[in-house]
């Protein structure tokens, strides 16, 4: 019986064909019901018990070169295995491709751009190594000015004139040199002031700066310019104007939205007042105006600033902005679209 087993593995080995239906004659005279190995199972019984070791190896392994060989002789007949190899099968499942997602800074900032292009806003943008005029004499801010000092600044070593960006109004500036009125910009960008890290501060954030000028611009406009886009962003036209100070704006004001008090977090969040600061904002003074080529007398207008990140940790209740530098994918990934 041995013997017979090792014939059939011979002949198994040394078959080949391409044609169809020889390989289907092979397989019936191996594999089939009544086929030799099927055959040779039933005999196992007889088999004597001290050989039914040696006996089961053999048969097995020609079990599995039959089948092997048919398998091959199929898959050439189906056009070759290597071919379909090459081709890949677009039959098998796919691998799945994790999508990429947008950074929730960019999603709140394409958000702001998308809210005032619908009233007019254009873009503009600016360097992030600026000269001391545009980020700050033209804005009102001369040498020595006590202001300089509620922004600590990234100075270039070797120049004193030549420093990083310490706010987006420097764009405001160079817009206005270089376009006559009606100006209705935003302009979005990184900001770097020489701060402490926290969990609520960074050295480097972003900010959307708008600038509007035109002929009558008035204090209204900038209000209702606010509460548009309040509501558009956070769902609330509840804000107040608390008079403030900039060199660059006269008057000028902080907007508060009122955030409410439901929660913990929320007292936590507005210090127990209900009401959070959002940005910075005024009507552009007469003599940035004089210091940009623009005739006070003839034009007026209104600015604002705003940081994004605490935009964006506001509408997604992020505690932390460093948060936003990590880009570990576990947080990123969170994040689709604001409302
Ligand atoms: N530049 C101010 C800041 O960085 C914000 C601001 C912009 C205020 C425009 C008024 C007008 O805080």
């Amino acid at each position: 019986m041995i013997e017979r087993i090792a014939a059939l593995r011979e002949n198994v080995a040394t078959f080949s064909t391409s044609a169809a239906d020889e390989v289907e004659q092979f397989r019936i005279a191996f594999l089939g019901k009544k086929g030799h190995i099927t055959q040779l199972f039933a005999d196992f019984r007889h088999v004597s018990n001290e050989d039914k070791k040696a006996y089961g190896q053999q048969l097995n392994q020609l079990k599995t070169e039959a089948q092997a060989k048919v398998k091959v002789l199929q898959e050439q007949l189906s056009g070759g295995a290597t071919t379909k190899v090459a081709l890949g099968d677009i039959t098998r499942p796919g691998q799945p491709i994790s999508l990429g997602a947008m950074h929730p800074i960019s999603i709140v900032r394409d958000k702001v751009l998308d809210v005032f292009g619908r009233i007019g806003y254009g873009l503009s943008s600016g360097p992030e190594v600026e000269d001391d005029w545009h980020n700050f004499t033209a804005l009102n801010l001369p040498e020595h000015h006590p202001a300089r000092d509620m922004q600590d600044t990234f100075f270039v070593q070797t120049n004193p004139d030549i420093m990083l960006r310490t706010h987006t109004s420097s764009v405001q500036v160079r817009h206005m040199e270089s376009n006559d009125p009606p100006i209705r910009i935003l302009s979005p960008g990184r900001v770097f002031r020489n701060e402490a890290i926290s969990a609520r501060s960074h050295c480097v954030f972003h900010q959307i700066e708008g600038l509007y000028i035109d002929r009558n611009v008035s204090f209204a406009d900038l209000k209702q310019t606010l509460l548009y886009f309040t509501k558009a962003i956070f769902g609330t036209a509840d804000i107040r104007l608390r008079p403030s100070y900039f060199p660059f704006t006269e008057p000028s004001a902080e907007v508060d939205i009122y955030w409410g008090l439901e929660t913990e977090a929320d007292y936590r969040i507005t210090k127990g007042t209900g009401w959070l600061e959002i940005m910075g904002c005024g009507m552009v003074d007469p003599q940035v105006l004089i210091n940009c080529n623009i005739d006070p007398q003839e034009y007026s207008g209104f600015a604002f600033g705003m940081g994004l990140e605490r935009m964006a940790m506001l509408l997604y209740q992020i505690e932390d902005i460093r948060m936003f530098y990590e880009n570990d994918v576990r947080f990123l990934k969170q994040f689709t679209s604001v409302s």
